[in-house]
């Protein structure tokens, strides 16, 4: 981390890709140094379904996401500070990354409401009204104590058009200021700005435009994957990193399938998070080069090879399918060998695709991955 910095962030390009905008390098956090690109396992409550924070360590995971909305209900920030914030009070000693709370409220609960104040939502364990203003979402997250925070941000759902995306973008931008006015701990966490603009390139222009005018250690990129078309996401992912300064760190929020991780990544983006692996792992289903199993389908009743003949994780290396497939979904010790498995096959995934952009072999790395999930049929 540079000494002269007014930000409690360092971020260092290593290599470029010759043919895509991939790069990869190094993010220096208070509590990690975390290589990029990077994909970020959620813990909601403050754990990660399934795995301990020791666990998590030895995958080589260094930075992991929480979650202001539900840690704000519980314990909520008063215990939350006595405990000297989340990496305490959870154990985890690396790096630690909040979004705002906003975009679970909206996804989550259909009594949520958006007005210029902030996001009002009824209380699912007292239904008391609350609301989450800017001001509240950064105090949430100054108790909190994550080494980067989100802005509160108004998220539209991307299947939306009309006025009320640009109102939202405008509405982000409002709040964006009141969340840098209102954040106590500048030198401790990094504060990201969210570009919002749905899938309007002007839009998105726009917002980065304004974005770019405040001192922000890095920029997050949201409103996207919610359902759109492919195409459409993935070119606004690609304005929007066309406009983006290239010596800051890009967070794309909410993706972690492994072919947009792949293409995000050859767009120009440094961070990802996403449920999906540790969610569908709580479903039996495993991901693998070709997409994922489900561990639950007969066919894997006799089957003694491990998930994956190439993985090196502590699942693969000791249990094959037909025992995986026998107590899935039935025992929580299913639940935990299959999380493991995903979370590394995540963290090996991205490992290559840095590893890739290092030797400027990227474009060969993204031929061979698309092989094998897209096979040539003939
Ligand atoms: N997670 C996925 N997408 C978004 C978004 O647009 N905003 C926030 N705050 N979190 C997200
Ligand atoms: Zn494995």
């Amino acid at each position: 981390m540079s000494a002269t910095s007014k930000h409690a962030l360092g971020f260092r390009v290593i290599a470029e890709c010759s043919k895509t905008k991939g790069r990869t390098g190094v993010l220096s956090l208070p509590h990690a140094d975390v290589e990029t690109p990077v994909f970020m396992p959620v813990g909601t409550q403050g754990t990660l379904k399934g795995l301990l924070p020791d666990q998590l360590e030895k995958l080589n995971c260094h930075l992991i996401l929480g979650n202001t909305y539900h840690l704000g209900m519980r314990p909520g920030p008063e215990v939350l500070e006595k405990a000297g914030g989340l990496h305490n009070f959870m154990n985890w000693k690396k790096a630690l990354l909040t979004d705002s709370g906003g975009f679970q409220m909206v996804s989550l609960l259909e009594l949520s409401e958006v007005n210029e104040e902030g996001v009002k939502f009824v209380s699912p364990y007292d239904e008391r009204e609350i609301l989450l203003s800017p001001e509240k979402s950064i105090e949430i997250q100054n108790a909190i104590g994550a080494d980067i925070i989100m802005q509160l941000d108004d998220v539209v759902s991307s299947t939306v058009s009309g006025p009320r995306v640009e109102e939202a973008m405008h509405r982000t931008i409002r709040w964006l200021d009141r969340c840098i006015k209102s954040h106590q701990k500048p030198q401790k966490q990094n504060i990201f700005p969210i570009v919002q603009g749905g899938l309007d390139s002007e839009l998105r222009k726009k917002c980065v435009e304004e974005l770019v005018k405040r001192d922000v250690p890095g920029f997050a990129i949201g409103g996207l994957s919610g359902g759109e078309a492919k195409d459409m996401f993935w070119s606004m992912v690609h304005i929007t990193t066309d406009f983006l300064p290239p010596k800051k760190p890009r967070y794309l929020m909410g993706v972690g399938f492994a072919v947009d991780l792949v293409v995000c990544c050859a767009l120009g983006c440094d961070m990802f998070d996403c449920v999906f692996p540790t969610r569908t792992a709580r479903f039996g289903c495993a991901l693998v080069d070709s997409g994922q199993i489900n561990l639950k389908n007969r066919i894997f009743a006799e089957d003694f090879r491990p998930i994956d003949e190439q993985c090196t994780c502590t699942t693969c290396k000791r249990y094959h399918r037909a025992y995986l497939h026998s107590i899935v979904t039935k025992e929580t010790v299913a639940c935990h060998l299959v999380t493991v498995h995903n979370i590394a096959y995540q963290m090996s995934l991205m490992k290559s695709i840095r590893d890739s952009i290092k030797s400027d072999k990227f474009p060969v790395f993204v031929q061979e991955f698309m092989l094998k999930v897209y096979p040539k049929k003939d």
